[in-house]
């Protein structure tokens, strides 16, 4: 068990909203026109985004094949590593496949920009890349989404999948952790 204080959040973005924008980018990912799409959701933080992505692009007409890919850079608490390992590789074939690369929040951009380079080594045909949220910092890499639903403030945030040491994934919003 965790201590008696329970901290407030902040909500940021509502379910909701979330699902109303959600519905919203689902059009504009089948806009693209992806040739036998591979969904690739970066875990774990990506996991509750890429279900409701997933399903509202299959209302939309999509029937891609989905794998995933575990990378880790946040070990513990609000500060980036600086370094992305992957704890957990796909088990499809890239190759001459269209992929869509879906995270959670684009922080330094170094997640992304690591799946992104491994997923194009790997010879992908078109690759697209997909996030929750940007937060509007400095990159450490330059690297720009191609579908984004919020630009987010910069803070901590948690919730619909993201965590602050493991806590706070589900919740069915996005917010901020309250000191105190
Ligand atoms: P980046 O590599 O610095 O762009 O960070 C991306 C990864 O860090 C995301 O996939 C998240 O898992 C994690 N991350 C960055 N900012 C936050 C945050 O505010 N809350 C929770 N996780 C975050
Ligand atoms: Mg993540």
């Amino acid at each position: 068990m965790h201590g008696t204080a329970k901290p407030a959040i902040e909500v940021l973005f509502s379910s909701e909203t979330i699902a109303q924008r959600i519905h919203e980018m689902a059009g504009a990912i089948m806009a693209a026109g992806l040739v036998r799409p591979l969904v690739v959701p970066i875990l774990t933080g990506s996991f509750v985004f890429s279900a409701d992505l997933l399903r509202a692009l299959q209302a939309a007409g999509m029937e891609p094949e989905v794998d995933f890919l575990t990378l880790s850079s946040y070990r513990r608490g609000t500060k980036s590593s600086g370094s992305v390992t992957i704890l957990r590789d796909m088990d499809l074939d890239v190759s001459d496949r269209d992929v869509l690369l879906i995270d959670d929040i684009l922080d330094t951009g170094r997640t992304l920009a690591f799946a992104k380079d491994l997923i194009a080594a790997r010879g992908a045909r078109r690759l697209l890349t997909c996030v929750l949220l940007s937060k509007p910092v400095k990159r450490s890499v330059s690297i720009e989404p191609d579908f984004i639903a919020f630009e987010c403030p910069p803070v901590f945030v948690v919730g619909y999948g993201m965590d602050l040491a493991n806590r706070y994934r589900e919740l069915p919003y996005v917010g901020r952790v309250m000191a105190g």
